[in-house]
């Protein structure tokens, strides 16, 4: 039996999106954002047009069921139907999509902002392209040194910054609840594993008055932490974050 083409065109376009659905969300375990989706569906049904509507013959063959539905005088039950269903089926779906959300509207906001190339801290400019953490070398060269100072970094943290980014380093400190944007969760794999130190120095000593325009509109409750602590002793508390969480800060060397 042949089957007709207008179904095999639908049949096509409902496969491939049950595809993509299919793949990503039970496969690949990663939802499709909605809007990737309509735009991979937009060039899907009009290659499958473009397919199916080749010849003057094969269009023909496309619209002949509907032209049928439309003109042939022995459809008239299935006609009427049709046309009472279509404009409650949208009536429906355009309900349902014009239905008041109670949700908090969408801030679009980059979290790790692009830091600005130089960086202007303790009255002097950086690179942050170049600067390093000063005490980062001796944790191969002196070992004792290094703990030593990744132990004061952690009596730094528990002093200035466990009310807020907690003891934890998981985000969850005292503060945490009653401050947005959250601070942020030192544990998770998004947040100082992505970043380099001296990514880490500038944001720590300009706090959330350093942020960049972009990352408006943000009212970040991070202190500039230039005005209590010293440059030393930010780069100690930074060699604490990633010992405690045992992440490798990011860098453009091999190590
Ligand atoms: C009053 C609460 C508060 C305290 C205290 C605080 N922070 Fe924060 N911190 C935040 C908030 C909120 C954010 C997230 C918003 C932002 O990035 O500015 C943040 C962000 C950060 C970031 C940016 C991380 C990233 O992935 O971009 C770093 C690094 C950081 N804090 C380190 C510290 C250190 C170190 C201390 C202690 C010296 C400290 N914070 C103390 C509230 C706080």
């Amino acid at each position: 039996m042949k089957i007709p083409r207008l179904l095999q065109a639908v049949g096509v376009i409902v496969g491939i999106y049950a595809g993509f659905v299919l793949v990503f969300d039970y496969l690949l375990g990663q939802v499709i954002p909605s809007s990737l989706l309509s735009m991979y569906m937009f060039f899907v049904i009009a290659g499958v047009f473009m397919v199916y509507t080749f010849t003057e013959e094969s269009a023909r063959e496309l619209v002949a069921p509907i032209k049928a539905l439309v003109e042939d005088p022995s459809k008239k039950r299935i006609r009427n139907v049709v046309f009472i269903l279509i404009p409650l089926l949208v009536a429906g779906f355009t309900y349902q999509r014009m239905s008041p959300s109670f949700e908090a509207p969408v801030e679009l906001r980059s979290i790790h902002p692009a830091p600005p190339a130089t960086v202007k801290a303790y009255g002097k400019r950086y690179d942050l392209a170049t600067l390093k953490n000063p005490f980062r070398k001796y944790e191969k060269a002196k070992p004792e040194k290094f703990r030593e100072l990744v132990r004061e970094g952690g009596d730094i943290y528990i002093q200035n910054c466990q009310y807020c980014h907690g003891d934890k380093l998981d985000g969850r400190g005292p503060y945490a609840a009653g401050l947005n944007p959250t601070p942020l969760n030192f544990q998770d794999v998004g947040t100082i594993a992505q970043l380099q130190e001296s990514f880490l120095f500038w944001r720590i000593a300009t706090g959330g008055p350093g942020l960049p325009k972009e990352a408006a509109p943000w009212i970040s409750s991070m202190p500039v932490w230039q005005d209590f602590l010293t440059e030393e002793e930010i780069w100690k508390v930074i060699l604490f974050l990633y010992d405690y969480t045992g992440r490798r800060p990011r860098s453009w060397e091999h190590e």
